[in-house]
């Protein structure tokens, strides 16, 4: 049996009053891809500030590689972090800086690596989502949408995680950049070994990528588990969410 990256058990978030995860729990193990998808507001994003240990549970635990988040000292937690590579749903690369300062950021900030050194590694980085050299000193305002999306998949992996969240990976990308996003995320595990947890709304790219997947709603789990049987899931919240798309659905798993 693979071993688990991150177990989430019976998580509770409330702020200012309101009840914002209410007993989630779920484990990742290595390798999978793992996706949350759900509405707008359901809590997704919520969830991985914890696994980041950015928020702190109400109630519950989160384990990232068998260490409880909420137990470890500042020092701990940035060790962790170097461990964890986050895509930020919104790309949020640093406009004033170059493609390969940004995604050599880390190494600029936190080490005494020289500028040719970060930029090998950069482009190291580059070359396995799919750039090359030539975007090296590029701005983030001369890529396109996907190629944006890349250079912050590339920012995110610079320390060589063993997990990668990705917040929305294909959200304001057209259909068929999405599908190039999907299946870059699918290479990159092949790629790196890594595993990852994708949190999106984006059906067709869950159903396609995920070997397992968990349905929010409002903070609660409503479904889990392999793409087949999410779709097969009895749960009403769950058929209407998936609805129309289940035909398409059920039609992309199998030619995937
Ligand atoms: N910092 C915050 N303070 C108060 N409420 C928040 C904060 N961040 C998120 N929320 C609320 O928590 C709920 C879940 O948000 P989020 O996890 O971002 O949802 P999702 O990623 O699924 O769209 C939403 O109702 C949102 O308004
Ligand atoms: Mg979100």
């Amino acid at each position: 049996m693979s071993e688990v990256v991150v177990r989430v058990e019976d998580l509770h978030k409330e702020i200012e009053g309101r009840k914002i995860l209410k007993g989630v729990s779920f484990e990742v193990r290595e390798r999978e891809i793992f996706s949350i998808i759900g509405g707008s507001g359901s809590g997704k994003t919520s969830i991985t500030k914890h696994i980041i240990g950015l928020w702190k549970p109400t109630s519950g635990k989160v384990y990232v590689f068998g260490r409880d988040v909420s137990e470890l000292s500042q020092a701990e937690m940035d060790e962790l972090r170097k461990d964890i590579g986050y895509v930020f749903q919104e790309g949020a690369l640093f406009d004033s800086m170059s493609v390969w300062e940004n995604v050599g950021f880390y190494f600029l900030e936190h080490t005494n690596m020289s500028r040719g050194e970060i930029r090998k590694i950069a482009l190291e980085k580059l070359k396995l989502v799919d750039l090359d050299e030539d975007v090296l000193d590029l701005m983030p305002s001369e890529l396109s949408g996907g190629m944006r999306k890349r250079v912050s998949i590339a920012r995110a992996i610079a320390t060589n995680p063993k997990l990668i969240i990705y917040d929305e990976p294909t959200s304001g990308l057209d259909p068929i950049t999405s599908r190039v996003i999907d299946r870059l995320i699918l290479q990159l595990r092949e790629r790196t070994g890594t595993t990852a947890i994708v949190v999106t709304h984006d059906m067709i790219s869950a159903f396609t990528i995920s070997d397992r997947l968990l349905v929010l709603r409002k903070g609660v789990v409503v479904a889990e588990g392999r793409p087949e049987e999410v779709i097969n899931s009895t749960d009403p919240f769950v058929q209407e969410f998936i609805g129309s798309m289940k035909e398409c659905l059920l039609h992309q798993s199998k030619i995937s």
